[in-house]
């Protein structure tokens, strides 16, 4: 261990560096691979979103912004949340223009957790793990199933309250599962949270990416749960704007107070820039979402009848976001080792189920967020991959 090792602080051995990198590490020493292990769009960012940017940088965005982000901004976003997530939300005190989805999660923890708070997560599911742990933080998994198209069971979130259950991260639509929680089972986790007094962060980036013109439904707008909701929402998937880091958070004024404060002492703010090109995006007649989805939507179907036609593997069709999760349990190999085999002998990168939780052990997540000639060759090779191991 090194000199500058020793000197850290204990909370920093709570960070792990993700799977999903050390899958993609694997992945970039092989050549010409298709990699369908990407969570993020394919697409350019739309034209005038970039063009929105451009001109930002010579109007003068180019100093500090405010640190919980521009008024303007934050009262599109307040129109939007009313609009389309029933939100009811004050511009002024209840938003926060934050660095994608995943600051609004950081500093939920930040603020909420401390050292022994449980906090409930779904397994499968995205990887919340290092930012809980981080604030000492119990992660408590609640199993979803593929037999109930996995979907939480709001009997089993209940069975896995304590005493010292804090807070609940619901990702509806789900990463890497492709489900969707419908109001229904949305309504027994809110009651749930409000007679043990439980917070709930409502994580959902995907929110525009459902198919069979499904509605998604936002915790946060139903009855009661106002202030036992944080929600954290990004600009990164329905827009193709990853890699400009605008997201934004709804929660109750308090909560906001401190992301604000906070915000001052560590970055000051969303790149201005960014901000202005993410109050185009929101503006707009959201024509570029629906294309994307409409394309996102049509890549589903390949995918799904590919890793269908494939034996020992099954898949069912995901209701949202860019993700098949197939279940490869008949080829009798772990996650890591077929993930590991395919990237290695077939040239194909997939993203190991057992990233995502004990449960998603004997899945695979393929990303659809591919164009279609990569798609039917990724699959062809998983294909391939998975027919070798009879021979
Ligand atoms: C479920 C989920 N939450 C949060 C994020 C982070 O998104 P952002 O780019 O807005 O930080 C992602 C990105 O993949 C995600 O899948």
């Amino acid at each position: 261990m090194s000199l500058i090792e020793k000197a850290f602080a204990a909370r920093t051995h709570e960070v792990e560096w993700s799977g999903i990198r050390i899958m993609f590490a694997m992945a970039d020493e092989i050549p010409d691979v298709v990699n369908l292990g990407i969570g993020q769009p394919d697409f350019d960012t739309p034209e005038f979103i970039r063009q929105a940017a451009k001109e930002a940088l010579d109007e003068g965005f180019t100093r500090y912004p405010p640190a919980k982000g521009f008024y303007d901004l934050r009262q599109a976003i307040a129109e939007k949340l009313k609009r389309e997530n029933r939100l009811s939300l004050d511009p002024d005190t209840e938003i926060f223009v934050s660095v994608g989805a995943m600051q609004g999660i950081f500093n939920t923890c930040l603020h909420m957790l401390e050292s022994g708070d449980e906090v409930i997560v779904i397994d499968p599911g995205y990887d919340y793990y290092s930012q809980i742990r981080l604030f000492g933080g119990l992660p408590v998994r609640v199993p979803v199933y593929e037999e109930n198209r996995f979907k939480v069971d709001p009997d089993d979130i209940r069975k896995a309250v304590t005493a010292k259950t804090k807070l609940m991260i619901i990702n509806t639509p789900s990463n890497p599962t492709g489900a969707m929680f419908d109001a229904e089972s949305l309504e027994g986790i809110a009651r749930i949270a409000q007679k043990e007094n439980i917070y709930v962060l409502s994580d959902e980036p995907y929110e525009h990416i459902v198919f069979d013109g499904r509605e998604h439904v936002s915790i946060g707008a139903m009855e009661g749960m106002k202030d036992l909701t944080i929600s954290a929402y990004t600009l990164s998937k329905s827009y193709a704007m990853t890699g400009w880091r605008v997201g934004y958070v709804a929660a109750p004024k308090p909560l906001i107070d401190e992301m604000e404060k906070l915000m001052e002492h560590m970055v000051s703010g969303v790149t201005a820039m960014a901000q202005r090109a993410a109050l185009a995006a929101i503006r707009a007649d959201q024509q570029c979402v629906r294309d994307m989805v409409a394309e996102y939507e049509k890549r589903r179907r390949i995918v799904y009848d590919g890793l269908n036609a494939i034996e020992n593997v099954s898949c069912i069709m995901p209701e949202s976001t860019f993700y098949a999760f197939p279940n490869i349990k008949k080829t009798g190999l772990g996650s890591w080792d077929l993930a590991k085999k395919l990237v290695k002998e077939q040239q194909v990168a997939v993203v190991p189920g057992s990233i995502f939780g004990n449960m998603g052990e004997g899945f695979l997540r393929v990303s659809f967020a591919a164009d279609e000639a990569k798609l039917r060759e990724g699959i062809l090779r998983i294909k391939k991959g998975v027919e070798s191991l009879k021979s």
